[in-house]
């Protein structure tokens, strides 16, 4: 078994990374006894992984009474402050006290939820991901940010709150739909282009291992990113710095979703593209190689996942989403650049014509 430690300001905690995890009672023994735990899900996960997960954590040591399925409907479309009161409702009716562990057994979406409904019920309780796509393996179950969507904007309402462990089991990448799971490779490739040259290699060389999901080429890649993820979570875990390096790729994908009205891509399809067309501006304005432009293209289309965007997209749309990011302060347009690969910068003032070339 793999296991690393992030080490954030915060609090520090494991990662743990194997097949098979989800049955290894001793793991979660220090962590359920003597409290009440709660599994969150969702409508898809539970049938898959719920009654194994429960099973395991009766014989670590639950108390047998207090171990409950709370099931979500399944969708980023939940993930919101409705969702989150039928978690509360169902902790306070069942008598979960600020003692209780919340386990958030799911993707993205469940460990979110899971994440934000941990930071606030009773102010705080401890909260174990236990992540079941590959993106949220390798992305979101790590580094504490949690949130729910607004009608006005994605991950607007939320909290900065570290789990106490990350259980990461490889085989239930097993039953994840082909789409899903190349949207997580998305982000994994884009820990290499951004900070970790020698992986972005090992990937160019591994890539059709992984397309297979053999499993230790799964166990490394995994483990690699979230080893970069840690670190620089361990560095600035509130997104004050460097941390903004992971979004890589987003100010264009997040114009693309926005613009396709989140139903086309998914959000490592988005990330892909928008990795893509961030390098061609990092051409311009970083003296990024055009062979390293060509190199993450490829990768990313060996990994099925999409480099472009529909010539029918409208371009003056996409720039007016670009200019409302989260990342540009006051009033200057800031972008994730690449010098070269395996290296990115925060670049300043960047012009919209500067972008508009690259469309
Ligand atoms: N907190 C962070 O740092 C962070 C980072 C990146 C993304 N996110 C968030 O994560 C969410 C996206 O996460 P996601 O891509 O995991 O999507 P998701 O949670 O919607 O999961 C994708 C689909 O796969 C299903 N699924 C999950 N595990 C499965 C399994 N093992 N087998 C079969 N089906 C399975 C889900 O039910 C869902 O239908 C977004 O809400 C995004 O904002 C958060
Ligand atoms: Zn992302």
């Amino acid at each position: 078994m793999n296991k690393l430690i992030v080490d954030a300001a915060s609090q520090s905690y494991p990662i743990y990374i194997d097949s098979g995890l989800l049955t290894q009672t001793n793991l979660y023994r220090n962590l359920v006894q003597n409290r009440g735990v709660c599994i969150i899900t969702n409508e898809t996960v539970a049938p898959l992984y719920g009654s194994i997960l429960k099973e395991t954590l009766a014989k670590s040591g639950g108390n047998l009474n207090q171990i409950e399925i709370f099931v979500l409907p399944d969708g980023e479309q939940y993930k919101t402050l409705a969702t989150l009161e039928t978690i509360f409702n169902h902790l306070l009716q069942n008598q979960f006290d600020r003692n209780s562990l919340l386990v958030a057994l799911g993707g993205g979406v469940v460990g979110d939820i899971t994440g934000f409904a941990a930071a606030c019920y009773q102010r705080g309780v401890d909260y174990l991901q236990i992540p079941t796509t590959l993106l949220s393996q390798v992305d979101s179950s790590v580094g504490g940010k949690t949130a729910v969507n607004h009608a006005l904007g994605k991950n607007m309402i939320g909290a900065f709150y570290q789990p106490c462990a990350v259980m990461i089991d490889l085989d239930v990448l097993n039953t994840l739909p082909d789409r899903e799971y190349a949207s997580g490779l998305a982000e994994v490739i884009k820990y290499g282009a951004i900070r970790d040259a020698e992986f972005f290699c090992w990937l160019e060389a591994n890539i059709d291992a992984l397309n297979r999901r053999e499993q230790s080429a799964l166990a490394y890649a995994i483990e690699r990113s979230c080893q970069n993820k840690a670190e620089i979570v361990n560095q600035d875990e509130t997104e004050t710095g460097i941390r903004a390096l992971l979004n890589y790729g987003h100010t264009f994908a997040h114009a693309f979703e926005i613009e396709l009205q989140y139903g086309t891509w998914l959000h490592g399809e988005a990330v892909s593209a928008g990795m893509v067309y961030a390098a061609k501006l990092s051409r311009q304005l970083c003296q990024l190689a055009e062979d390293d432009v060509e190199r993450l293209e490829d990768l990313l289309l060996k990994a099925h996942l999409p480099t472009k965007i529909d010539a029918s997209l409208n371009r003056d749309h996409l720039l007016h989403h670009m200019a409302l990011d989260k990342k540009n302060q006051s009033g200057s347009r800031r972008m994730i650049l690449l010098k070269r690969l395996g290296d990115a910068v925060v670049v300043k003032d960047v012009r919209e014509s500067e972008i508009r070339s690259v469309f």
